[in-house]
């Protein structure tokens, strides 16, 4: 049933193409609107929420980092994030004009279900972002849009990830519609580009073996850094996350604008650093910076594994190890930026001698606080 894969993760990260298709499939009419009729929250309370509070644990909860980007550039509604587990310890301030936004892959996890309970007995809307049918968390939630990405087995979330990802967006453009602050033109372009996404994963997957290569020359390694910024940051939170589940190796995520302020202690001689390089083209003060940074590790013997743009040359002559990801619009980059670091993740483990579809000491769906 791995059809032919040495692990359902590597099965999992092949299928993403036709995961994130699937999960805009029926999303989007014949003009290239988008159609969320099944999100049944009705358009004067879309239009009256004052705040968004997305609400997930581990990898979901790295969507919801990037979906605060995505949200606030479309709807101009002010989202804040939260790790469900903390979420409702705080007394958070929720009202009727709250909409709470909780992803889940199997819709069990017990502690953002909590918080599902709590957002509501507060009166917020709660839209669901989940994976399972009829799992629990849709069922106790106000609303549903559910993620196409099939049954996920490996314990590592990875289409699931990338499916959760194109909901946010489709949400945040769908509450933007709503709002009147995203007009069809503009939707019917970031709908084109999500379009154009299942294409540029496949090309991408194709270009995995040097990746594969350089994360077994890294099997020995005590340590590994990853850097970004922006949108680029939760993905360097995610790809530390995969490393550390996987691998069982010390891996952290940074933004690269904090280095100066603490984690450049760290580097030293043959350290592996990653770094998310943002597209040069549409911020491209952030790229500037994020070159300086790279050079900044680099001048103390780090080791750089760049992630960069295609095009990109600027990185080229600080980048110990290069790796290519298509050009695609900077909000929608962590589609492709993650898959690198998921296979380097699962290469890294295999070469450990680690089981990847069942890491130590965890389960698929934490179904206690
Ligand atoms: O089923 P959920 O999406 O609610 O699960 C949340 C986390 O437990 C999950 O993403 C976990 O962090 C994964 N093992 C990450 O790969």
């Amino acid at each position: 049933e791995k059809g032919g894969y040495d692990s359902f993760m590597l099965k999992e990260i092949a299928e993403q193409p036709r995961a994130v298709a699937d999960t805009l499939l029926g999303r989007v009419d014949a003009e290239g609107a988008l159609t969320l009729d099944e999100v049944r929250i009705p358009v004067p309370e879309l239009r009256a929420v004052e705040k968004v509070v997305v609400v997930a644990c581990g990898t979901a909860f790295h969507a919801g980092l990037i979906a605060k980007y995505a949200i606030e550039h479309w709807t101009r509604v002010p989202c804040e994030v939260e790790l469900a587990s903390e979420f409702r310890y705080r007394d958070p301030i929720l009202d009727r004009r709250s909409l709470v936004v909780a992803i889940s892959q199997s819709g069990e996890t017990m502690d953002t279900l909590m918080a599902v309970r709590h957002a509501r007995e507060q009166g917020a809307k709660v839209l669901a972002i989940c994976n399972t049918n009829g799992s629990t968390i849709p069922r106790e939630s106000d609303a549903v849009l559910y993620t196409h990405a099939g049954p996920e087995v490996a314990v590592a979330s990875t289409k699931a990830f990338l499916t959760q990802l194109v909901a946010c967006y489709l949400v945040a453009l769908y509450l933007g519609q709503a709002r009147g602050t995203t007009w069809g033109d503009e939707i019917r372009a970031v709908i084109r580009d999500l379009a154009g996404i299942p294409d540029a994963l496949e090309r991408l997957l194709a270009t995995m073996e040097p990746v594969r290569a350089l994360a077994r020359s890294l099997a020995g390694q005590d340590t590994v850094l990853f850097l970004g910024r922006h949108v680029g940051y939760p993905v360097a939170l995610e790809g530390a996350l995969k490393l550390k589940e996987l691998a069982y190796m010390h891996a952290e995520g940074f933004a690269a604008g904090e280095l100066k302020h603490g984690p450049i202690a760290l580097v030293e001689r043959d350290l592996p650093v990653v770094v998310v390089v943002p597209s040069p083209r549409g911020r491209s003060v952030l790229h500037g910076k994020i070159v300086s940074n790279i050079q900044e590790i680099r001048a103390r013997g780090a080791r750089t594994v760049v992630i960069a743009e295609e095009g990109d040359e600027a990185v080229v002559p600080y980048a110990d190890h290069l790796v290519r990801i298509p050009a695609v619009p900077t909000l929608l980059q962590p589609l492709v930026a993650t898959v690198p670091l998921q296979v380097f993740a699962c290469e890294l483990a295999t070469a450990r001698g680690n089981e990847v579809d069942q890491p130590r000491n965890l389960a698929k769906s934490v179904t206690v606080e």
